[in-house]
């Protein structure tokens, strides 16, 4: 036993550390980390002085147990950084092969998050991995896609209620705010449905349009409205395209513009984007709001895009009007955590969203916005067509706060050790836990996959810490994502 006073055994022999030298001493040449069990002083006082502090981190969502020594592991992205002061943003990145547990690692976070006080959102569940579990803890479940529901990117939202509670500077500010954030949304739905970015001029059109809106429409405009005042021209419009009173002029500087926008309302999109919000994104509900997307086909990457698009943009208007609120000592200070999973999906669904989530992950921190971002591997990142895309994905693998991995192909490796150094040993780790089940011949079902659960935190350099993720009756009722392959089916 470490710190046992060295003695001669009876025959003369030493006794050091490790046993009895020489031979037949049965000396140990490798001494194992003990088991470590977690309690609190009131359970485990009567084992005073034995105790000693934790080998891993004790401050955050419990996720499992270690599993060399089986301390138990508190870990997520927004207690490390804010109150553990481990790691520089409050963000993290997931890694591994599909159906590991990735999703239900985050879920876990999410439910702990919410009891720490931190509001979840999931701003466009693709699957959807996140809606029974945000709805079982009473969140707000909101479904957009076609004949679904309808988001209209012009109603100020919580923003309009938050500003109509301020006064002053604070107020211009989160007005301001608003008006970029509308017409960046805009602009953006143009370009997708384009394939190709907004002109200067365009964008200054929409721009002074949409003021003309703001000081003339009475209550929320929608889409159609903004058409009407284009077409219409008003002078502030006009004046912004340089027609010099010439109406041909400005027809020719608006008619590829008013176009689009007619394409937006009855083009490939569907009517999403034309009729008022169904229903509003609302932050005060501590368990949450979560979107789910999942009615859209996958093959219909414009709509999964421009309404990934339009969420983001009303639910970061939420947030900004949630902070202005608590800075003007109107309503309590809120943090969130913003879950982005099936990040390779959202990527390539269309032009733009490699920018916004590049804005996400460098403005995090000033938000008091912590965040989720899952995908199988670093190849997903990187097999983005444009070059600038590419370098910008690399860019959120490396400004994450933490890594996850759960079990990746050998193949990977290479890519991954030029983000995150690891050892030979956590190399192979990684790799053993990518086996797949077994053969299960005598169950009627196929074995689990030896890795599943199984996830290994790093933070830079450091060494990772191994834990697995142990599911609660709870947890389990809520977390089934393989439920058309767990129903029987008809033979
Ligand atoms: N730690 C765990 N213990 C028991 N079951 C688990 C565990 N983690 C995941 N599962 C089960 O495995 C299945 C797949 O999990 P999950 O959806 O989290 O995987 P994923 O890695 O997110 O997959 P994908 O990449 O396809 O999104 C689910 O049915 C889930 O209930
Ligand atoms: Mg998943």
């Amino acid at each position: 036993m470490p710190g046992a006073t060295h003695s001669s055994s009876p025959s003369g022999r030493r006794l050091g550390a490790r046993g009895y030298g020489g031979r037949g001493g049965g000396r140990v040449p490798y001494v194992e980390a003990p088991p470590e069990w977690r309690g609190t002083t009131v359970q485990v006082c009567g084992l005073w002085p034995f105790g000693v502090g934790f080998s891993t981190p004790a401050i955050g969502v419990p996720l499992g147990r270690e599993l060399t020594g089986g301390a138990t592991l508190c870990c997520d992205p927004i207690s490390w950084f804010a109150r553990a002061g481990l790691i520089h943003n409050p963000s993290e990145l997931v890694l591994g092969k599909p159906g590991l547990g990735k999703s239900t690692l985050v879920r876990r976070q999410v439910v702990g998050l919410a009891g720490y006080g931190v509001i979840p959102l999931v701003l466009g569940d693709l699957k959807p991995d996140y809606t029974d579990l945000i709805a079982a803890m009473g969140g707000q479940i909101i479904k957009l896609g076609r004949g679904l529901g309808a988001l209209n990117v012009l109603d100020p939202g919580e923003v309009g209620a938050a500003a109509a509670r301020l006064s002053g500077l604070d107020r211009e500010r989160l007005l301001a705010d608003a008006h970029g954030r509308r017409l960046n949304a805009v602009a953006a739905l143009i370009t997708i449905v384009r394939g190709r970015p907004v002109a200067d001029t365009e964008r200054t059109v929409l721009s002074a349009a949409l003021r003309v809106l703001d000081e003339r429409h009475h209550g929320v405009p929608i889409l159609p409205d903004l058409i009407q005042v284009i077409d219409a021209g008003p002078d502030p419009v006009r004046a912004v395209t340089l027609a010099r009173g010439s109406d041909e002029r400005y027809r020719q500087v608006v008619d590829p513009l008013h176009a689009s926008l007619l394409g937006l309302l009855d083009g490939p999109l569907g009517d999403t984007f034309a009729r008022a919000t169904t229903t509003p994104i609302r932050l005060d509900n501590p368990a949450g709001a979560c979107i789910d997307i999942s009615g859209i086909d996958e093959a219909d990457q414009e709509l999964q895009a421009a309404v990934l698009l339009a969420c983001w943009s009303e639910g970061f208007g939420a947030i900004e009007a949630a902070h202005a609120l608590a800075d003007a000592r109107l309503a309590p200070q809120r943090r969130f955590w913003v879950v982005l999973d099936e990040l390779w999906r959202v990527l390539r669904a269309g032009r733009g969203l490699v920018d916004r989530v590049d804005a996400l992950t460098r403005l995090n921190r000033q938000r008091g916005v912590g965040q989720a971002m899952i995908t199988h591997t670093m190849s997903d990142l990187l097999a983005l067509t444009e070059e600038a895309d590419r370098l910008k994905a690399r860019g959120f693998a490396e400004r994450a706060g933490m890594i996850i991995c759960g079990g990746l192909p050998e193949a990977e490796l290479a890519t991954l050790t030029q983000v995150v150094r690891m050892s030979a040993h956590e190399q192979r780790m990684i790799v053993d836990w990518s086996t797949p089940p077994s053969w299960d011949g005598a169950r009627d079902r196929d074995g689990e996959p030896p890795g599943r659960g199984n996830f290994l935190v790093k933070v830079g350099g450091r060494p990772g810490i191994p834990v697995h993720v142990d599911l609660t009756p709870a947890e389990l009722a809520v977390n089934d994502t393989n439920k058309r392959w767990s129903l029987p089916t008809t033979r």
